[in-house]
Parts: structure tokens; C-alpha cells; sequence
């Protein structure tokens, strides 16, 4: 990668909620990047969506797809609505077939508790957590997607693949991310979450994360059965530095992870490739509260923040990296005095309370 500081940021709001929170988020980066200095972000708007396959046939234009591929980094809101579905019954369900496309194999999906909030877990430990689950996002049960094999009416069958190539370099980014993490203080463990007592493609799974755990020995290499880190997020999360799983199952525990701290709302994401990545809340398009002003912008201002920090880190610009910070440390602070609490957990505060909150904390 060639150092830059001039960044193309493909924008893609998608359905429900999405067109709600994505211009504030906008502003938000636009902010920031006048603050800091020294980078420009150009934001170029792109249709996808279930809204859009209702209206044209098509949930990704290729002119969409060819957008998100030249840009440097992809920002989206969230897509699908339940009722619009294919005629086979599957939703519309366009970021997988972006993570498909470009290849990005790594759901990197932070789970970092906000003093302030009020959060599920009563335990003093719980409202400390600072831990990652990646989830791999090309193959496992999901490449299975339009491709479940009917028997009459009488089976479904959905295949599990695990590649080589593609748990490769999972595992290598889970090790060189967990070594990013130790020089911040963290443990240096990577924890490979998997069903290898059952499932021979999980025993295959865990061969492939034992060797490239050999060229991480300064590295702790763990391993826990998925049933047993479903327990363990619910009892004692606080022990996690870096979970690594298949992509099922990451879908299912990155949910726990949002409810961890404290809703949808306030979990980021990005789904990480070696040449594009898309930056995302975890939540989906929210169809219940669309319009209410009740959606928590939280988890998209997070995941802006990450890509300011993933484009800093890839292109060389130390710039990017602060604005990325700014901007995170901007929406921790909010929560901080405990007045500020999203509809979601209880509280009366939507869009506009808090990202008027997250603006006035970046001047101040
Ligand atoms: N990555 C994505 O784009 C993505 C992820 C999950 C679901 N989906 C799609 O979104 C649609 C709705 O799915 P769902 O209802 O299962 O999940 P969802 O995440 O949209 O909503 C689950 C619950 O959390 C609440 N919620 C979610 N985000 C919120 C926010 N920012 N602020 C406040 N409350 C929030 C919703 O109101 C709802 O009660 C479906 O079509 C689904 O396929 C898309």
C-alpha cells in the first residue's frame, strides 16, 4: 500500500435506520477531519438495499459494487428488511455479498463496555471489558448461502466449508491483532472458538490455528468449544482477549457481544480484507423504530472511528489515526455522567441527544 492522506470513502446507507444515522455520521467525520488536519475524506453516496431491490430488482448495483472497490475504505449503515425477501425466502442481504466480493475475511468486532451506561451484567469486572471476537466472514455455514440442496419437501442441507487458505489468514490476523493489543496492556491470547469435538471441519479448523500459532510463540494460544464461550461471555467475559471463530457462530456470539455493552446500538464493527474494508454497526436496518427518532447513532459513530483509524494505519497517515481517537473518545465521554441512556437501554435519548452530545464533546 502506497502512503496517502487523501482518502475516497464509499457511503452506503442502506435501509431502515440507516438513512437516519448515516449523514450525522458524516458530519461527525467531516468534523473531525477539520479539526485535526493534514487529511481529507471524500464521501461519494452509493444506493444498495432491500428498499432498492423492491424498487429496481437489484440490492447491488454493479455500479455500487464498482464504487466500493475503488474506494479506500466503506462506510455502511445497515441492510435488509424483513419483508422484502427473495422469492426463495431468503432476505435481502446486500454487505454479504460485499464481504464475499471483496474478500474480507476478518469481522473485527470489538466488545468494550462505556462507564455510564447501564449494562446487562451486575458484576464490577463486566463494566470494564475491552475485548475483540473476529469473525470470519467468506466461508464457514454461510457459504452455503443460496445454495442449501432441497430433498423434496423432506431435508434441507446447508454445507460448512472451512479452507485452508481462508483460516490462514483469519488466524494470522487474529495473532498480529492480539500483538497490537499486548503493546496496549492486553494479555496476548487468542482464543480459537470452535465445535472440534463434534464437527471434523472444526477439528480441521483447530489444525490450521495451531500452526499459525507457531509463529506467534510470544502468543498464548487457547481453545474453547462455542457452547462453553456462550456460557463464558455470560459469566465471566472479563477473561477474553481476542476470540477467533467461524462465521455462524461469530454472528451469534458478536450479538451477545452487543448485549454485552448494553445494545445493538453501541457495537461497531468492520469487516477487514487485505486491499478493502467496510466499516458497520452490528445492529441491522431496525424496521421498529424507523422514523420514532429512537435509533442510537453509537455504534455507527464507533465504526466510523474505526475506519479512521484502519485508513490511518494502512495508508500512513498519522492524522487519520488521531481524528479516529477524537471521535471515540468524543462518544465515550458522552455516556460518561450517566444522564445521556439510548432508548434501547431504558433511557430517553435518540439520535439528536446524542449526537448533539458527541458534537459538543469534540469542541469542548
Ligand atoms: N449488517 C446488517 O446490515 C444487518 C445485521 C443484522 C440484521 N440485518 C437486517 O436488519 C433487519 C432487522 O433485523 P433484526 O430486527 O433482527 O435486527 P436489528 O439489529 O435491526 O434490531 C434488533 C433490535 O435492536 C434494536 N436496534 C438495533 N439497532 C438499533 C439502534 N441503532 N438503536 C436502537 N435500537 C436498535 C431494534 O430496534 C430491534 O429491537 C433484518 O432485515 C435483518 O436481516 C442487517
Amino acid at each position: 500500500m502506497t502512503n496517502t492522506n487523501d482518502f475516497r470513502v464509499a457511503v452506503l446507507a442502506g435501509d431502515g435506520i440507516g438513512p437516519e444515522i448515516t449523514p450525522p455520521c458524516v458530519e461527525l467525520l467531516e468534523r473531525v477531519q477539520e479539526m485535526v488536519g493534514g487529511f481529507t475524506c471524500r464521501f461519494e453516496n452509493f444506493e444498495a438495499g432491500a428498499a432498492l431491490y423492491q424498487r429496481d430488482g437489484n440490492a447491488l448495483p454493479d455500479e455500487t459494487l464498482k464504487g466500493a472497490e475503488a474506494a479506500d475504505a466503506i462506510l455502511l449503515a445497515a441492510m435488509g428488511l424483513p419483508d422484502i425477501r427473495y422469492p426463495d425466502g431468503r432476505e435481502i442481504a446486500p454487505q454479504l455479498d460485499i464481504r464475499e466480493e471483496l474478500e474480507l475475511y476478518a469481522g473485527v468486532r470489538p466488545v468494550r463496555t462505556f462507564p455510564g451506561l447501564p449494562i446487562p451484567l451486575a458484576n464490577e469486572r463486566a463494566q470494564h471489558l475491552d475485548f475483540v471476537l473476529l469473525r470470519e466472514s467468506t466461508e464457514g455455514l454461510f457459504a452455503s448461502r443460496g445454495k442449501t440442496e432441497m430433498v423434496g419437501d423432506d431435508s434441507a442441507h446447508d454445507r460448512l466449508t472451512i479452507t485452508r487458505h481462508g483460516s490462514e489468514r483469519l488466524f494470522d490476523y487474529a495473532f498480529k491483532l492480539a500483538d497490537k493489543r499486548k503493546s496496549a496492556g492486553h494479555p496476548g491470547r487468542v482464543t480459537c472458538v470452535d465445535k472440534a469435538n463434534v464437527l471434523g471441519s472444526f477439528v480441521f479448523f483447530r489444525k490450521i490455528f495451531a500452526e499459525r500459532a507457531e509463529k506467534f510463540p510470544h502468543l498464548e494460544a487457547d481453545y474453547a468449544y462455542v457452547d462453553a464461550t456462550a456460557l463464558n461471555m455470560i459469566r465471566s467475559p472479563w477473561n477474553f482477549d481476542v476470540l477467533v471463530t467461524e462465521n455462524l457462530f461469530g454472528d451469534i456470539l458478536s450479538d451477545a457481544g452487543a448485549a454485552l455493552m448494553g445494545g445493538m446500538g453501541i457495537a461497531p464493527s468492520a469487516d477487514i480484507g487485505d486491499k478493502h474494508a467496510v466499516f458497520q454497526p452490528c445492529h441491522g436496518s431496525a424496521p421498529d423504530i424507523v422514523g420514532s427518532g429512537k435509533a442510537n447513532p453509537t455504534a455507527m459513530y464507533l465504526s466510523a472511528a474505526m475506519m479512521l483509524d484502519w485508513l490511518g494505519d494502512q495508508y500512513g497517515s498519522p492524522e487519520a489515526i488521531e481524528a479516529g481517537a477524537l471521535l471515540s473518545q468524543a462518544v465515550e465521554k458522552s455516556f460518561a455522567a450517566g444522564d445521556l441512556v439510548p432508548h434501547e437501554m431504558g433511557g430517553g435519548n435518540g439520535l439528536k441527544d446524542i449526537t448533539d452530545r458527541v458534537v459538543a464533546n469534540l469542541q469542548g
